[in-house]
């Protein structure tokens, strides 16, 4: 048994996510977090909601809120849909936190003493007509990079590149719309990053295993020069975490807060905090400080492409640079993007499926199978209907759905709800699924373990398949006739491959899983040590109830449907 931290990259405030945010991070961690726990493992499972920022601002502004009302209510909204996935968070926190604050400033004050923030004097855009200064989101522009016209200043949605107001070409303001901007002198705060190139080369280079798209990310910034350049790390805006070093006013900074993409790492170690303060756990440090017992943690990050520069180069940075004995991370695992329909999910524009929506039209499980098992692993993948509605009649309803329908009802026809009475021992069949269902099971473990999710999606598969192949071969309604103590044994071991896969399928299907186990009278049950033992596990007399439809097919009208319902934009 070991302990794991896992922790997913914290969804922005402002919105619901759309499933392409879920799979990109969420969702995959959860799959882990499960699967570890289900091994037996220690695990501590961690996310929040990412409030600060000018798109939290904007948005509230936009809801017409206070943006600290509209952060706490878009938290309980996010938290809901978490649950309601299956997300089984151990803490959600937010990074609005006063856990988070306290440890935000805490760490600013030891780089500040390291020597690796500096005190800039820096030229910031100004609109008069806002009476304000123009940080991130609040001006957009042409980008200097790719032309795009919309691009915002902190970065370009369209070539991805960084940017820095100043950068943009024919900028205006978000608020009034004013062009009349100015550049006035102001006083920020700067993260000397370039400082730990060597250092976080180094670390980088000392990973082994870790995928490729996190290594070739981070090596691309890290050598490209544009990435690992110094960066401001305060803004001028209120809703933030104020700049101060330790519990200490910041002489000069008084107005300011720390940027968003600052404190919110930052939050994976409040969370751990806030997850004790809130009564569920007794001990915060034992997870994140190497010299309080967090030596023999092994921390899993997951996130979306576009986070990966963040957590190999600026959050480490944050980390070695305190001096303290902070836990980092040990494995980055990282994914491309979820397409929808032939373009892109968008949040600004409504353009895809939500979290919300999802939930309206079919149970969590369908869609927790499709996307993990189309998760965009080794390139971007693409949600169409089409698909769905075939992954889903496939796998779900024709192979795990049909399988489990046609043992139980079968036994009830015959036996009745209860694993019958046979003194049969299994045979050479049973013994030649035996060792199938041994070869795939240690497949499946040994993708979860790399976190392989597409190859561990197909061997579940395989491993469901092997049920309905068993039955046709075995074909006990045949034995019946002729031999009813055979058909009993044969019913016998495909019972107790629905209780293999009500196990093995949990991290994947939560729900299904649970239905199962409640249809068997098995409560949870341990991870499988082998086949045999597994398939042992009921035996004769062990009551069962028929579970009702595990899951219904999707018609052809209702892909029609649903198709054209979310072929717009969500208003
Ligand atoms: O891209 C995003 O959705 C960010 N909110 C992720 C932040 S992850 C971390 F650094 F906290
Ligand atoms: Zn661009």
């Amino acid at each position: 048994m070991a302990r794991h931290l896992i922790t997913s990259a914290i969804p922005y405030i402002n919105g619901i996510k759309h499933l392409g945010n879920l799979v990109g991070s969420m969702l995959p961690a959860d799959l882990y977090a499960r699967y570890l726990r289900g091994r037996g493992h220690e695990v501590l499972f961690l996310c929040a909601t990412d409030e600060h920022g000018t798109p939290a601002e904007l948005a509230a502004a936009k809801a017409g809120k206070p943006v600290a009302e509209y952060c706490a209510e878009m938290w309980a909204v996010q938290k809901d849909l978490g649950d309601r996935f299956g997300l089984s968070f151990d803490h959600f926190g937010r990074s609005s936190s006063p856990q988070n604050h306290a440890l935000t400033q805490h760490f600013a004050g030891r780089l500040y003493d390291a020597g690796l923030i500096r005190e800039v004097t820096e030229h910031q855009m100004y609109s008069p007509a806002d009476n304000r200064f123009l940080p991130d989101r609040y001006i957009e522009g042409t980008c200097p990079n790719c032309g795009f016209e919309e691009a915002r200043g902190d970065q370009c949605d369209n070539c991805g590149k960084l940017l820095d107001p100043t950068d943009l070409i024919d900028p205006h303001s978000t608020i009034s719309g004013s062009t009349d901007l100015e550049l006035r002198e102001t006083k920020h705060l700067s993260l000397r990053q370039s400082a730990m190139r060597e250092r976080l080369d180094a670390w980088i280079d000392s990973q082994t295993g870790w995928p490729v798209l996190t290594t070739s990310i981070a090596k691309k910034w890290l050598h490209d020069g544009d990435g690992l350049q110094d960066r401001g790390i305060t803004r001028d805006l209120d809703w933030g975490v104020p700049v101060k070093r330790g519990g200490e006013d910041w002489p000069g900074m008084e107005d300011k807060v720390f940027y968003v993409w600052f404190d919110a790492p930052i939050e994976y170690i409040a969370c751990a905090r806030e997850w004790v303060d809130a009564g569920k756990g007794d001990d915060w440090e034992r997870w994140w400080r190497t010299d309080k017992g967090a030596g023999d943690v092994r921390y899993t990050q997951f996130m979306g492409k576009d986070n990966v520069p963040f957590h190999t180069l600026s959050f480490p940075v944050t980390i070695m640079g305190s001096g303290e004995p902070w836990k980092l991370v040990d494995y980055i695992k990282s994914f491309n993007y979820l397409n929808y329909d032939g373009g892109q999910f968008s949040t600004s524009r409504g353009r895809g499926v939500f979290m919300d929506q999802a939930l309206e039209i079919l149970p969590a499980d369908y869609w927790r199978w499709w996307l993990l098992a189309h998760v965009p692993e080794s390139s971007d993948s693409e949600f169409t209907w089409e698909l769905f509605q075939s992954t889903v009649n496939k796998d779900l309803a024709d192979v795990l759905g049909n399988f489990v329908s046609r043992v139980t009802k079968f036994c009830r026809s015959k036996f009745g709800e209860a694993v019958p009475d046979s003194h049969d021992r299994y045979g050479n069949l049973e013994t030649a699924y035996l060792l199938q269902v041994q070869t795939r099971l240690r497949a499946y473990e040994a993708h979860m373990d790399a976190i392989e999710i597409r190859k561990a999606a197909g061997e579940l598969r395989a491993l469901w398949v092997l049920g309905n192949e068993y039955l046709q071969e075995a074909a006990p309604w045949a034995s019946f006739k002729e031999a009813p103590e055979t058909a009993a044994m044969q019913v016998r071991f495909a019972l107790n491959l629905v209780r293999l896969y009500a196990i093995v399928s949990a991290p994947f299907l939560p729900e299904t899983s649970a239905t199962l186990h409640s249809a068997l009278g098995t409560a949870g049950g341990a991870w499988p040590e082998d086949a045999e033992s597994a398939l042992s596990a009921l035996t004769s007399g062990h009551p069962f109830t028929v579970p009702e439809n595990l899951f219904a097919k999707i018609g052809d009208e209702d892909r029609e449907g649903w198709e054209q319902r979310f072929a717009g934009t969500r208003g």
